[in-house]
């Protein structure tokens, strides 16, 4: 990595214009990550530059790892990494480290998809998904459990999915790839709760990002096929990214430090509610 890959050096949470916080809960909201160091991988676009800029508004220092952080915003500071590569996450990690002065929050978000039944997608595309959505978290949280455990505010946030607690058509692989970020996710809160490293995971239903106006865009009726996606959310509506933001936030914050091997569901119902059809209007 090169000094070229820093898109923003500049990262001073003094420069963070204050979150509206009116009506939150005492504490959360402005500066409830004062003097902590976040980093976000996938952190240049949905739910992950939503992430970024939350946290940031709410006082962290935020470094984004991503394939392509070059339009990422001042003051979060964008670098450049593939999760799928174990010395770009190394140099990524410790280059934000070095940036922010430590790593106290990380949220693991990066994600590719895939879709088909289990006869659609060829070995290669089954290792190439696993490798970035499932490996990448490791890699990630491997490099960066050195700097949280000198944290006393330390959290880990996994970005899972909807599809690891229901069975979506055509996603085998997809999902497979969530339920093992479910599943690690649980492991991982395990294995570092007595070192005081809280982990955690959302599990968003459809959300209105770059990568779902992507796949609409690629339908046969990209309009038939968003109405498709909200009807399957009792809300009717796609979830939006600063939605997840949110629960990502609440995970990850010092005030939340006894939730840890959570999965928390950002879906608009999906995986919770049995509706009855709507009464005809
Ligand atoms: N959008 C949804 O409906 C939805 C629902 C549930 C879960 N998710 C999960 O949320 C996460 C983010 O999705 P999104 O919708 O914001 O997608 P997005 O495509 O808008 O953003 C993903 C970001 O990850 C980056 N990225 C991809 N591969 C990478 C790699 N190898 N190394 C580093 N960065 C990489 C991309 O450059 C991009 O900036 C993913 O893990 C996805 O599985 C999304």
């Amino acid at each position: 990595m090169t000094s070229e890959d820093v898109s923003s050096e500049d990262v001073s949470s003094e420069d963070v214009p204050g979150e509206d916080v009116s009506g939150a809960g005492a504490g959360a909201g402005r500066g409830e990550f004062a003097g902590l160091a976040a980093v976000v991988t996938g952190g240049a676009s949905g739910i992950g530059l939503a992430t970024a800029t939350l946290l940031a508004a709410r006082g962290a220092r935020v470094a984004c790892l991503d394939l392509n952080p070059g339009g990422v915003p001042e003051p979060l500071l964008g670098i450049a990494t593939d999760v799928s590569d174990d010395t770009s996450v190394r140099a990524g990690v410790a280059a934000a480290a070095e940036a922010l002065g430590g790593i106290d929050v990380l949220v693991n978000n990066a994600g590719i998809g895939a879709q088909g039944t289990v006869e659609s997608n060829p070995d290669d595309e089954w290792h190439r998904v696993f490798d970035v959505n499932v490996v990448g978290m490791v890699r990630v949280s491997r490099a960066a459990l050195p700097y949280l455990r000198r944290s006393a505010q330390a959290a880990i946030v996994n970005t899972c999915s909807i599809a690891a607690w229901a069975g979506l058509p055509n996603r085998a692989l997809y999902s497979a790839s969530k339920g093992a970020v479910q599943s690690l996710t649980l492991a991982m809160a395990a294995d570092h709760v007595r070192e005081g490293i809280r982990v955690n995971c959302v599990n968003p239903g459809t959300v209105d990002t770059p990568w779902v106006r992507r796949l609409l865009g690629s339908a046969d009726d990209p309009a038939a096929e968003l109405a498709a996606l909200q009807a399957r959310q009792p809300t009717g509506r796609l979830v939006g990214a600063e939605e997840v933001a949110a629960a990502i936030a609440y995970l990850a914050s010092p005030l939340s430090g006894a939730t840890t091997g959570t999965v928390l569901g950002v879906d608009g119902g999906m995986h919770g509610l049995r509706l009855r059809p709507a009464a005809p209007s």
